[in-house]
């Protein structure tokens, strides 16, 4: 048997923007994880993936194109030239919430590309396994930017521009997220859509919109690098006052950011692609406990605390 895992993540700023060519950066969130096991199958199966919490088995030889599931495994086959239905079972299993943002389908998709790959003797490397991954986000997401699987693939903070590259970058002194989630979930193609049609509506609002969440990116960057925790919280707030005029927030989400400042975080703001999903909130040490209390009160339907390094 072969296993693999990959890392949730959240976009600490730039989300929406960066389907737009605005940088944004994200960061992974080892806490939870996406783990995929391969197994020999029985003669004749052809390959079967068991996907234990969508309770769902999907034969990869029946599956449609769309089956993102099925699409990643034939996928992976075919690049490392093995059979293309070999009697395997893959069972996936994940800690990572399913629509909040936390990047669950690509890595899912991650972990079966490693797990599969491992079990034909073969090394991917992580921009090999991001490129396929982004094949599959196109099903699960539309027009994805392409920062979920980067993020999870090489798990490292990255600052991330679309179709020009991403650089991994230095974290000046660690720092602590606080992620709740709102216990809403919300399909990433319907709000990336959403913002599409009120962007074609009103180009130049949106394109300034945009460019204001990108400068949150750039200096967010350097505010991180030089361990300026005050600024990047000021950041994390300025860009969740963009993200309420983009037309992605919502009550429970501004529940949550209100909780989690009043708590005492240093800023706060929703993550990924809105409508619900989760929210992250920048704490030290001496807040973290405080900012986790006022959350759960507020209604959190679960809070992680990750350090970013
Ligand atoms: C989703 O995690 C982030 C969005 O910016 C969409 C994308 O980048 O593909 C909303």
């Amino acid at each position: 048997m072969t296993s693999a895992s990959a890392p949730g993540k959240v976009i600490l700023c730039g989300e929406h923007a960066v389907v737009y060519g605005r940088p944004a950066i994200a960061v992974p969130v080892g806490e939870v994880q996406a783990l995929a096991h391969v197994d020999a199958g029985g003669p004749g199966q052809g390959t079967l993936v068991v996907a234990q919490d969508l309770e769902r088995t999907v034969a990869v030889g029946k599956a449609d194109k769309e089956d993102p599931l099925a699409q990643i495994v034939r996928l992976t086959l075919e690049q490392i030239g093995g059979e293309t239905d070999p009697d395997l079972t893959i069972t996936v299993t994940s800690t990572i919430p399913i629509g909040r943002g936390m990047g669950s389908g690509a890595a899912i998709s991650t972990a079966i590309v490693r797990a599969l790959a491992e079990h034909h003797g073969q090394w991917m490397s992580s921009r090999a396994v991001s490129d396929l991954v982004y094949q599959v986000e196109q099903i699960y997401h539309g027009t994805p930017s392409g920062i979920d699987n980067t993020v999870v693939a090489f798990e490292k903070p990255i600052f991330f521009v679309k179709e020009v590259g991403w650089e991994v970058f230095w974290v000046g002194r660690p720092f602590l997220l606080v992620v709740a989630d709102t216990g809403v979930t919300s399909a990433t193609w319907q709000v990336v859509g959403d913002v599409r049609r009120r962007y074609e509506a009103d180009p130049d609002l949106y394109s300034s919109l945009f460019d204001r969440v990108g400068a949150v990116s750039h200096k967010a960057r350097t505010a991180i690098e030089e361990g300026n925790l005050d600024t990047l919280g000021r950041l994390m707030d300025e860009n969740q006052a963009l993200l309420q005029q983009i037309g992605v927030s919502s009550p429970e989400v501004d529940r949550l950011v209100a909780a989690a400042r009043q708590g005492g975080a240093l800023g706060a703001k929703l993550s990924g692609a809105g409508w619900g999903g989760n929210i992250i909130a920048l704490v030290t040490r001496e807040t973290s406990a405080r900012v986790d209390m006022m959350l759960r009160l507020a209604g959190a339907a679960n809070v992680i605390i990750t350090e970013v390094r």
